[in-house]
């Protein structure tokens, strides 16, 4: 621990103090008063020199521990509201088209507005239409809650593509100087840029998401259950889903065929089957050995290239077909 002289000084001066204090009033008692108070003089005018020295050194900023608590350089300072030019210069912004396609509920028809917004290269599509929305048109209408890829609210088409609005960068999905933003294509509209989610998550519930134990019922954790990293593996990287439809919004077959399940429900039957914990058994899988089931699906694979969790549901839906053809091979 490195001391400076101006917390020296407040040691020194909370322990000399006292200690001359005592001096004073027991070198009275032996008839040395004299002696004393020249002693107290000297250490008195001592911790005075001190304490003008130590004080200087705060203030003056030589880089002591104390002076880098009381005055902290700026470039050492957590950025808590980010000044965004000072960060990457103002040099970095520029001005960038929006063209928003947006949903009128009250004439039940899709127009397209352009808007013109400063970017830099830290903005996301989501913090660009928000901006819009408070500087230029509050009628702007989009969903949203984390800003942070974990919610899967604010799915939209971005330059054709869905996307997670709040995971996309403004510079990086510019075509042509351009971002164009619509309402997803895979679900009813509402307002603006919001879908309804209704059905989507219909389907995922018709596939009973969650653990089954024996005897009925949801999982119950009232007790530890040990899985093997093999037995993990099986099915964690079908438990990252975030629900967000991009997948059934990309799928082409979806789009054509709303009794289609769907690449997110289906994904979730192979995540609970794989599921060690799970006592369901084949009545899982049967459940969606239909034609709208996993054999809806024809492997376009749309549904795994725009999941931005990595979810593959593509593979999970083949991987079905594979359980229940070793099911009826095993009858
Ligand atoms: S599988 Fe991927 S794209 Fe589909 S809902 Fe889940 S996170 Fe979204
Ligand atoms: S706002 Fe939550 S995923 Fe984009």
């Amino acid at each position: 621990m490195r001391y400076s002289r101006y917390m020296i000084f407040l040691y020194a001066a909370m322990l000399g103090v006292p200690l001359l204090l005592y001096i004073r009033i027991v070198s009275s008692i032996y008839g040395l008063a004299f002696l004393s108070s020249v002693l107290l003089a000297a250490a008195g005018a001592g911790l005075v020199i001190f304490g003008i020295i130590g004080f200087d050194e705060v203030y003056a900023h030589k880089g002591s521990s104390a002076a880098s608590i009381a005055v902290v350089p700026d470039a050492q300072r957590p950025v808590k509201h980010m000044n965004r030019a000072a960060v990457h210069g103002a040099e970095g912004s520029r001005t960038v088209a929006f063209r928003i396609r947006r949903f009128d509920a009250e004439s039940g028809s899709l127009s397209w507005r352009s808007y013109m917004l400063e970017a830099d290269r830290l903005t996301t599509v989501l913090g660009a239409l928000v901006e819009l929305r408070e500087k230029q048109d509050p009628t702007l209408s989009m969903r949203y809650s984390c800003r942070m890829g974990i919610c899967g609210s604010c799915g939209m088409v971005i330059n054709g593509k869905p996307s997670l609005a709040c995971e996309t960068n403004v510079f990086d999905s510019m075509t042509g100087g351009e971002v164009a933003v619509e309402p997803m294509y895979g679900h009813p509209l509402l307002k603006g840029l919001v879908t309804d989610f209704d059905d989507f998550f219909e389907k995922h519930i018709s596939v009973n998401p969650w653990i089954y134990r024996k005897g009925g019922g949801k999982f119950n954790s009232d007790k530890v259950f040990g899985q093997s990293r093999e037995q993990t593996d099986r099915f964690l990287p079908y438990s990252y889903c975030i629900m967000c439809g991009l997948c059934q919004d990309a799928c082409p077959v979806a789009n054509a065929n709303p009794d289609f399940l769907g690449p997110q429900a289906l994904s979730q039957v192979y995540r609970y089957h794989a599921d060690s914990r799970d006592q369901r058994g084949d009545a899982r899988i049967f459940d969606v050995d239909t034609a709208n089931g996993v054999w809806g699906c024809e492997f376009a694979g749309a549904c795994s290239k725009v999941c931005p969790k990595g979810v593959d549901p593509a593979a999970a839906i083949q991987l079905l077909k594979g359980e229940l053809f070793n099911t009826v091979a095993e009858c």
